[in-house]
């Protein structure tokens, strides 16, 4: 298969790049490193440095014609998408429409697969684990641009023959996960601990997401690109694992007698966030593989081996 990824020097970008190569796709990676690693990139992948706003995109596309595009660029700060939404809406949902348009004109184009989020997808519910019937209620912009690509995805769908799937990931963490953006706890925490530097918690460490390891999200998105299934799905594991438990978890994967702060809790965030993965299970098979604390113990060892202190 013709693979096109956008955001391939990535945290997911980079180990769905090495996956789709690992099994014999032709695979071009669009990213304009602003917080990707040229290091992420795989060396066999047909690299153009170019953002998801320009206009040359159709170039690309008209050159590598690929019939499947994994769409993971973004700005993936929800704070910045607070402090700023005018840039937010200008990458997340200019810069989307702009890769699905040039993807249309692409003659074989056969599926395009969007990296959406659960985590605040449905804003305050209090229905557990949600499912993707729950009317979407995104309370910050990063959240109401993911959920317009849907809305855009569904239109292209309804007029321009664009097949889609849109995964809704929980909380995504493991190797290469950037420790110094604002979401990525599992990575900044490891990365604390390896500093010697104590890990804060915001609030009183109760709040719970649905934290999801990286190869279940890999295999979620191969599912999608082999299989004829369209639409939208959340990619969870169905259960909540609060921050207080992530912190032991650690602690035990680092055999260090560490201890952590509490602070403020942070403004508007959401107190529990976590996925029904009914519907890819029942259409597809997936359901997540990687026990949280063999994940933590797996991404603490990355951080180890990788991270100079
Ligand atoms: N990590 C998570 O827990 C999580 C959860 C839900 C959804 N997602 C989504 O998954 C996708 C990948 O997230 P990630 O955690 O790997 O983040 P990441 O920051 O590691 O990867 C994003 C990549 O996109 C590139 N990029 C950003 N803006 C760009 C632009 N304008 N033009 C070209 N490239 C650009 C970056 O350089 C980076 O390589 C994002 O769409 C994100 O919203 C992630």
């Amino acid at each position: 298969m013709k693979v096109l990824v956008t955001g391939g020097c990535g945290f997911i970008g980079s180990h769905l790049t090495d996956k789709l190569i690992d099994m014999g796709n032709s695979v071009c990676v669009v990213d304009n490193l602003s917080t990707g690693d040229i290091k992420n990139l795989n060396s066999k992948a047909n690299f153009y440095n170019m953002d998801i706003r320009d206009e040359k995109i159709k170039d690309v596309f008209e050159k590598e014609h690929p019939e499947i595009v994994f769409h993971l660029a973004a700005q993936i700060n929800v704070r910045k998408s607070e402090e700023d939404p005018f840039f937010d809406i200008d990458v997340n949902i200019k810069g989307s429409v702009n890769v699905i348009k040039a993807f249309l004109d692409v003659k074989n184009h056969k599926k395009f697969i969007f990296a959406s989020t659960g985590g605040v997808m449905y804003g305050d519910t209090d229905i557990f684990p949600t499912p993707e019937s729950l009317e979407p209620f995104p309370l910050c912009p990063y959240g109401i641009s993911k959920l317009t690509v849907e809305k855009y995805m569904v239109y292209f769908s309804a007029f321009y023959n664009l097949q889609f799937v849109s995964l809704r990931y929980g909380n995504v963490y493991g190797p290469r996960q950037n420790a110094h953006s604002e979401a990525g706890v599992i990575a900044i925490f490891s990365t604390n601990i390896l500093e010697g530097k104590t890990p804060i918690v915001f609030g009183d460490g109760q709040q719970t997401r649905d934290f999801v390891y990286i190869d279940d999200i890999i295999r979620a998105n191969i599912i999608m690109m082999e299989s004829p299934v369209t639409g939208i799905f959340n990619v969870g594991t169905g259960k909540e694992t609060s921050v207080n438990q992530i912190f032991e978890y650690l602690k035990s994967a680092s055999g260090r007698d560490i201890k952590k702060i509490h602070t403020d809790p942070k403004k508007g965030e959401i107190k529990r966030s976590c996925l029904s993965p009914e519907k890819i299970f029942r259409m597809t098979g997936w359901k997540a593989e990687v026990d949280i604390k063999e994940g933590i113990r797996k991404t603490f060892n990355w951080f180890k081996e990788n991270i100079s202190v």
